[in-house]
């Protein structure tokens, strides 16, 4: 009997598709020994939004999460995403930056990163998964599905095989949109199989219904690791239900370590969640339907919340097909850049921008302008040169490594913040999100004083939460 494990997503994407990633620490604290017990693969717990959300409405140290959840759950490795050289941002980094983080990470208690990046460029990975090995860590490369002109079976395998490499011990193929269908799985799957030679993990989303034939198919092709979320945080924009697959998987003959008391322990714990989410707003019921459009439009679950509120607020709902439809088009202007953070928000963006100007690129992003010089990394295809010579006039687009020209930071921010860092990770959070950091230390000096400042300035905002932007990874 082949063996599959199972990576639990509820305390990363499973919470970050359906709720924001708004789950403090206290609603999963007294479920994470049971969790610990369960006998997944891995629990997926850092990493994505989770980072950006503890410190901008949480209140919470995500370093000091991330310890809580290593002391309480020794005995199954924990997982992060990181975006590569832009880590938990959406611009790159340098990559002593880099590095620290990653040594910071694993030293703080994560056993295995998932590292990816938007345009699938591996020299936005290297300097991460070199930086995993060597401080101990699992790297899980990961290629980024998306379908295109340009991303061709063997595009894939190429890549597969930059990150063997690199060192890479597991390959994710990485489906953030839940458009891979069954057949392209299995394909993928078996050709990544034979070439590359390494465990293969999967991670898909239920957006578009089509996920659990997905993963099926990628067992059967050989895939060793699926991604699932305990029911009643599973279907929707999050992923597969983690039971269900259990169940279907061991009917099939397969060799599933999942304890189902333990499972069952932890589905009831996470439905007072679940129905906290839809009360307060941030589960929008819409979410957990099934939508098909993205096997038109290939957009991620989260891009379409955040159109509909970037059109809300710019009173042009009316414009909202228009829109979607500017998405695929964008999309191959720039080159086909898989749609994931931040390339997702760059393209959805600007989609909007060119149907509310009534004219394409009239009106640009300074994202948009920053991808075309380069500086996020290689396009996967050609991007359009009326486009560039539109935007950018005569400057040039660098083929170079963005990274190469950041100076080193890590040291002169330590510097620079001096007692106001009580930590290297403090300096390290500093880093990725400034202005959140600042006000996190400042909460954590006198956190009474803080709560009242900031419950003043939310009733006068009183923007809802729902319409929040969502990051799609
Ligand atoms: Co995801």
């Amino acid at each position: 009997m082949r063996k599959i494990g199972i990576t639990e997503t509820v305390l990363r994407d499973a919470q970050q598709s359906l709720i924001a990633t708004r789950m403090p620490y206290s609603d999963f604290e007294n479920i994470l020994s049971d969790i610990n017990k369960a006998g997944y693969y891995s629990i997926e717990c850092w990493g994505g939004a989770t980072f950006d959300t503890c410190l901008r409405y949480l209140n919470e140290d995500p370093w000091e999460r991330l310890r809580k959840i290593r002391k309480a759950c020794p005995d199954t490795k924990l997982q992060m995403l990181l975006r590569g050289q832009n880590l938990l941002g959406y611009k790159p980094y340098p990559d002593d930056v880099v590095e620290k983080f990653v040594e910071l990470a694993i030293k703080n208690g994560i056993d295995i990163l998932r590292i990816f990046d938007a345009l699938n460029d591996p020299r936005n990975l290297e300097v991460a998964v070199k930086a995993t090995k060597k401080f101990g860590g699992i790297a899980s490369g990961t290629i980024c599905f998306t379908i295109s002109p340009v991303h061709t079976l063997e595009k894939y395998v190429e890549l597969g095989n930059q990150l063997r490499d690199m060192g890479c011990d597991t390959i994710c193929i990485k489906d953030m949109s839940g458009i891979m269908g069954p057949q392209e799985a299995y394909d993928l799957v078996k050709a990544l199989k034979e070439n590359v030679k390494l465990p293969i993990a999967i991670h898909t989303h239920c957006t578009t219904g089509v996920a659990p034939l997905t993963l099926l198919k990628s067992i059967e092709a050989g895939a060793d690791i699926i991604d699932c979320a305990i029911s009643s945080m599973s279907g929707g924009t999050s992923q597969y239900s983690t039971e269900t697959m259990v169940y279907s998987l061991r009917q099939l003959g397969y060799d599933i370590d999942v304890d189902d008391a333990m499972t069952k322990k932890i589905a009831d714990h996470f439905v007072p969640v679940q129905k906290k989410g839809l009360e307060s707003g941030l589960l929008d019921p819409y979410v957990m339907g099934t939508k098909t459009d993205a096997l038109l439009y290939q957009v991620p679950g989260g891009m379409l919340s955040n159109l509909i509120a970037q059109l809300k607020q710019q009173n042009a709902l009316d414009k909202f097909d228009a829109a979607l439809a500017e998405i695929p088009a964008v999309k191959a202007d720039l080159g086909h850049p898989p749609l994931v953070t931040p390339t997702s928000q760059i393209c959805g963006v600007q989609a909007v921008m060119n149907v509310l100007a009534g004219e394409r690129y009239k009106l640009v992003s300074n994202e948009v302008r920053s991808y075309l010089r380069g500086e996020y990394g290689r396009a996967p295809g050609v991007v359009n040169p009326d486009v560039i010579k539109k935007v950018l006039g005569d400057v040039v687009p660098s083929t170079d490594r963005f990274a190469d020209r950041l100076a080193p930071a890590f040291e002169a921010t330590k510097k620079e913040l001096g007692a106001k860092a009580q930590s290297e990770e403090d300096v390290m959070s500093y880093l990725v999100f400034p202005q959140l950091a600042e006000k996190y230390f400042e909460y954590r000096k006198n956190p009474a004083a803080a709560e009242a400042a900031a419950k003043a300035e939310a009733e006068k905002k009183a923007v809802a939460v729902k319409y929040s932007v969502r990051r799609a990874d």
